[in-house]
């Protein structure tokens, strides 16, 4: 499977050969030599992989080659999807969830219609079908993120955040959150079961608590939550993965964003700095100014409650959300969940920031396929750890554990709690290599490999490139593939190669990097999100393209053999609108996404789209789309 044939690799680099800054030629001849290497090295090592994972999404694969008429690319206020597709808007922002939901009003927003109805700004979707383990591609469950709201876009008038009402604050916090809806399809349509005991609205008021290392912790003692074992709400979920025991992980991101206060006046002051949490001077949503809960005066301690994986059952509605100590403590964007051949459980994690880091969990208990009793310990006690690239093209794993290596109490690290409260300065004290934004980390099901979406960083600078992050002034972001050795996820040491660098590769100075038949329509800007079909072929939705002209979209491609890298233009977003998180059912017959932010570069009352109701009383909703082919038949065939 990894046999790509010489001549395909010389044929990705030889546009490369021309770049004249002699910087940046003498990096890519180093960077054209190693990758050579690599390749020959992963023939052999090929030859004796051990996976069963990956034996068996193998054998499962329905393999199709893609066939994608592209889409070309442009900016206009509706959306497009490849000829031969269509899409439903499946759910809408402020769409009822429940039977007693009352209708969407947009000029009478209240906390309680909000509480039950789709939030705002949706990213990570996921399908997981009904019930457990049945591979039903008709009948599931949607597990939606809804990671933050644009004021100006959510209330007439347009308001600035901070000259909301108190109702207004209270309607955009049950704006945020998770939505957990039974759907169905019915006459070759998705429906929402409004019936379902499944439907819930998890909030930044619904009750959590803690587990892991963390867990009863000083720290995370406030006077409402006294015994730092409980917590309240989840707010800033951007992207997520659903586990093989049937849970949603959901990351906590820009959680910096919600808390007002001075946070150099807390005890917590060290913290709050490395994390960019600084209260007044990075807070954009004022929740502080109605509900104490989110001012660091009050509650000095409370900004250690954001920043986790959180675990949902989704199967179960009163199922009380964990926050996963163990994984450590950033701003997360997402998570991605893989079972090694020992059946350990590893996760891969990005802290999304310009010169953050990537992480990585590896349980020590074990993945017991029909145990969800057990499969419910095992990210509560592991090994984290964190990405170190090296120019020589190997990744080390750096643990990051309580009385290991600098992990002491000269450092300040009493235990384990503090290594993952403090985790980006564990990370910082042994040699992590700071990326460029790491969003998506994802495990490609057929190559046994992972990919790291990084999506920009105009900070970086020539000082400052490596091997890994190779562009200054990095505009465009770039895709990484991490290998490890013999399909053990759980090595100290992965190889690594670049799989794309953005940006229009017909333009020398951007340095970009694809396949060399690549298209006008074929090439993007800032990945943000991906996922994989069953083929292995690689789905990636970007976000930020547009505000260089092009509007965002999905581009898809192999990862292998001879049309590696070959990205074609698949959807393409309303104005200002990013895509997140595309996702498949089962048969892969109906492809899922996230239209996030739509019209964003505006405002409620001047719209730049009214996607997708085009309907003048009713601004653009950020939404979920379903995606099917015409003829019934897997997407993008
Ligand atoms: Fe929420 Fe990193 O995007
Ligand atoms: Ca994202
Ligand atoms: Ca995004």
């Amino acid at each position: 499977m990894f046999n790509q044939n010489q001549s395909d690799q010389d044929d990705l680099f030889v546009d490369r050969e021309n770049v004249n800054t002699p910087f940046n030629e003498l990096l890519w001849k180093r960077f054209t030599r190693r990758q050579i290497l690599h390749s020959t090295n992963i023939v052999i090592t090929g030859f004796i992989l051990q996976s069963l994972n990956i034996v068996e999404a193998k054998k499962s694969a329905q393999l199709h080659s893609l066939e994608i008429s592209e889409l070309e690319q442009g900016l206009d206020e509706t959306l497009h999807v490849a000829e031969g597709h269509n899409y439903q808007v499946l759910l809408r922002w402020g769409d009822p969830l429940f039977k007693d939901s009352p209708e969407f009003n947009p000029n009478k927003q209240l906390p309680a219609s909000q509480e039950k109805q789709f939030g705002y700004n949706n990213d990570f979707v996921t399908y997981t079908p009904l019930r457990f383990q049945n591979e039903s591609s008709t009948n599931g469950l949607l597990i939606v993120n809804h990671e933050y709201v644009s004021s100006a876009m959510m209330h007439p008038g347009s308001p600035n955040a901070f000259k909301l009402t108190e109702q207004q604050v209270d309607t955009e916090i049950f704006a945020h959150g998770l939505s957990i809806v039974e759907i169905y399809i019915k006459d070759k349509s998705w429906k929402i079961n409004l019936d379902s005991k499944f439907n819930r609205r998890i909030t930044p008021h619904t009750k959590m608590q803690f587990s892991g290392p963390a867990y009863g912790h000083d720290r995370l003692k406030t006077d409402f939550a006294t015994d730092g074992k409980k917590c309240i709400g989840t707010f800033g979920n951007c992207a997520g993965c659903l586990t093989p025991w049937g849970t949603v992980l959901t990351a906590e991101e820009n959680v910096q964003t919600y808390f007002m206060g001075q946070a150099n006046k807390t005890i917590e002051h060290e913290n709050y700095q490395r994390f960019g949490l600084e209260g007044d001077a990075t807070s954009k949503s004022f929740w502080g100014n109605y509900h104490e809960r989110w001012n660091l005066k009050q509650h000095p301690q409370v900004g250690l409650h954001a920043g986790w994986i959180v675990e949902i059952d989704p199967y179960d509605p009163e199922f009380i959300p964990i926050k996963r100590t163990a994984l450590g403590r950033c701003k997360h964007e997402g998570c991605d969940v893989h079972i090694n051949y020992d059946n350990r459980v590893v996760i891969y994690m990005g802290d999304d920031q310009a010169f953050e880091y990537i992480y990585r969990f590896v349980s020590n208990k074990k993945y017991a396929p029909g145990d969800r009793a057990q499969n419910f310990e095992v990210l509560d006690d592991g090994e984290l750890s964190v990405a170190e690239f090296t120019d020589q093209g190997t990744v080390i794993w750096r643990p990051l554990v309580w009385g290991q290596g600098p992990h002491t109490e000269k450092n300040g690290f009493h235990s384990q709690a503090d290594v993952v409260l403090d985790m980006r300065k564990a990370a910082d004290l042994v040699g992590a290599t700071p990326m460029d934004r790491p969003e998506e980390i994802k495990v490609n099901p057929v190559t046994g490999t992972v990919f790291a979406v990084l999506t920009k960083n105009y900070q970086r600078n020539p000082l400052s490139i490596n091997a890994a992050n190779p562009r200054s002034f990095n505009q465009h972001g770039h895709v990484l593939e991490l290998i490890p050795p013999d399909q053990n996820h759980a090595s100290r040491e992965f190889k690594w190669e670049v799989f794309i660098l953005a940006g229009n590769p017909f333009e020398n100075h951007n340095y970009a990097h694809y396949h060399s038949a690549v298209s006008e329509n074929g090439w993007f800007s800032n990945p943000d999100n991906c996922t994989f079909d069953k083929s292995g072929n690689i789905w990636i939705a970007t976000d930020g393209f547009y505000r260089q002209g092009s509007a965002d979209g999905i581009w898809v491609s192999m990862t292998q053999g001879s049309q590696k890298a070959l990205t074609k233009h698949f959807l393409r977003a309303p104005r200002a609108a990013e895509i997140c998180s595309p996702c498949f059912t089962p048969d892969q017959k109906t492809m899922f996404c996230s239209v996030q932010h739509p019209g964003e570069d505006s405002s409620f009352d001047y719209p730049s789209t009214r996607w997708p109701d085009f309907n003048e009383n009713i601004p653009p909703r950020p939404s979920v789309i379903a995606i099917t082919n015409n003829q019934d038949k897997v997407i993008g065939t």
